[in-house]
C-alpha cells in the first residue's frame, strides 16, 4: 500500500467517526458526458460521502478546459451535461454546492498571490503536467497549462476544503496545494493559518479499463457513458476486448480485460468479481459479455432514467447553478477578504 492509500485509509475512519468535521471539494473538467470509470472512481463515493453529512463543493473548472484544446466548443453543454449526470446519479444540490469556477472572481483572484509562492521549476517538473503537454492538443503549449495547477490549488482552498477525492494522477496537485497553503501560511499568517493543508482522498474502488484494456476515456473511443442507451451499452460490450482462454477466471494481473470486465459486472450485482467468474465458468467470453451487459443496463436503468428527465428542463440546470455559483461567490469573498487582511492590502 502506498503512504498515501495508507492516509486514504485513515482519513476513511476519521470521517466515519464525524462526518461533519470535514469540507469535500471535488470535480470534474467539463469535457463531455461522464462515463462508467467516472462513476465507480469517483462519483459513487462523492454521493456516498454526502450522504455521510460531509459538506460538499462540486466543481466545474470550465476555464481549465482552455488548457488543451485551441476551441473550448460547446462548453455549454459540457457543463449541462456534468450537472445532468451529477444529479441523475444523487449529488443533492440542496446539500453541495454545484459551481463553475470562472463564475467566481474572487477564487481566481487567489490565483495572483498563489503564484507568487511557487517556483518556475516546481511547476515546470509537474509530472501530471509533463503528460498532458505530451498528449496535448494544442499548437502550442500555453501559460494556462502551466499554471493550471495553482488555479486547482485555488479551486480547492478557497472554500477551505481538507479533503479531496481524486486519482493517483492529481496527486502532484494535491502536493503543490499543500505547499501552497503551508507557504502562504508561513508567510502571511502571523501564527494563525489562513488555510488548511488538504489531504487527497483515494477510492478504495480498483480501475476499470475501457473497452480496448487501457484507461477508461472518452478520447480514446473506449469509454461507455452513463448516459448511453441500453442498445449503445450492448454494442460497446459486445466489442470489448478478451482473451482466447474459455474458462472465465478473475485474474487482474494475467486477464486484465476479462477481469475489468468482471470486476464492472461485480460493482453493478454487488458480488465479488470471483463469485460472477464461478458463475460464468467455461460458458466463455460471450457469456461474460451477456452477464456484463445486463448487469450495467439493470444499475444504470434508474440513472438514466432520472437523467432523462432533468434534460427536460434547461431551466432547472440553469437555476442550479446559479444558486451554486452564488453560494460559492460568498464563501469566496470570506476567504479572499482573509487574504487581503493576511497580506496588509486592505485599501
Ligand atoms: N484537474 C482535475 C482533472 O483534470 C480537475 C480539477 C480542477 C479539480 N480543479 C479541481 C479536481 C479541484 C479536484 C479539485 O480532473
Amino acid at each position: 500500500m502506498s503512504a498515501a492509500q495508507a492516509r486514504s485509509a485513515e482519513l476513511e475512519k476519521l470521517i466515519q467517526a464525524d462526518p461533519g468535521r470535514f469540507r469535500v471539494l471535488t470535480g470534474d473538467r467539463p469535457t463531455g458526458r461522464l462515463h462508467l470509470g467516472h462513476y465507480f472512481g469517483t462519483l459513487h463515493n462523492r454521493v456516498r460521502l454526502q450522504g455521510l453529512g460531509v459538506e460538499m463543493y462540486v466543481i466545474i473548472p470550465d476555464y481549465q478546459v482552455l488548457t488543451d484544446r485551441d476551441v473550448a466548443d460547446n462548453l455549454t453543454g459540457h457543463v449541462e451535461d456534468l450537472v445532468l449526470d451529477y444529479l441523475a446519479t444523487g449529488v443533492d444540490p440542496a446539500r453541495s454546492t454545484i459551481f463553475t469556477h470562472s463564475s467566481v472572481p474572487a477564487l481566481n483572484q487567489l490565483l495572483l498571490p498563489f503564484l507568487s509562492l511557487v517556483s518556475v521549476a516546481e511547476l515546470s517538473r509537474n509530472p501530471t503536467v509533463k503528460d498532458e503537454i505530451a498528449h496535448s492538443r494544442q499548437s502550442f503549449v500555453s501559460g494556462l497549462m502551466f499554471t493550471y495547477p495553482a488555479h486547482q490549488a485555488a479551486d480547492i482552498l478557497f472554500c477551505k476544503a481538507d479533503l479531496v477525492p481524486v486519482g493517483q494522477d492529481q496527486l502532484p496537485h494535491l502536493e503543490l496545494t499543500r505547499t501552497i497553503a503551508r507557504r502562504f501560511n508561513d508567510r502571511y499568517g502571523n501564527g494563525t493559518p489562513v488555510f488548511p493543508q488538504p489531504d487527497a482522498l483515494l477510492s478504495s474502488a480498483p480501475l476499470i479499463l475501457g473497452t480496448d484494456g487501457t484507461k477508461m476515456s472518452k478520447s480514446r473511443g473506449n469509454a461507455i457513458a452513463l448516459s448511453a442507451d441500453a442498445d449503445e451499452t450492448a454494442r460497446l460490450l459486445k466489442g470489448a476486448k478478451t482473451d482466447s482462454e474459455r474458462h472465465i477466471t478473475y485474474d487482474p494481473a494475467g486477464r486484465p480485460e476479462v477481469s475489468s470486465l468482471l470486476l464492472l459486472a461485480a460493482l453493478c450485482l454487488d458480488r465479488t468479481p470471483q463469485q460472477v467468474a464461478a458463475d460464468i465458468g467455461s460458458a466463455g467470453a460471450a457469456a461474460l459479455k451477456k452477464t456484463v451487459t445486463e448487469a450495467v443496463n439493470e444499475y444504470l436503468a434508474p440513472i438514466r432514467a432520472r437523467r432523462a428527465e432533468y434534460a427536460q428542463d434547461r431551466a432547472y440546470l440553469r437555476q442550479i447553478l446559479r444558486d451554486g455559483n452564488e453560494r460559492a461567490r460568498a464563501v469566496a469573498d470570506t476567504t479572499l477578504a482573509e487574504v487581503r487582511a493576511a497580506m496588509n492590502s486592505h485599501y
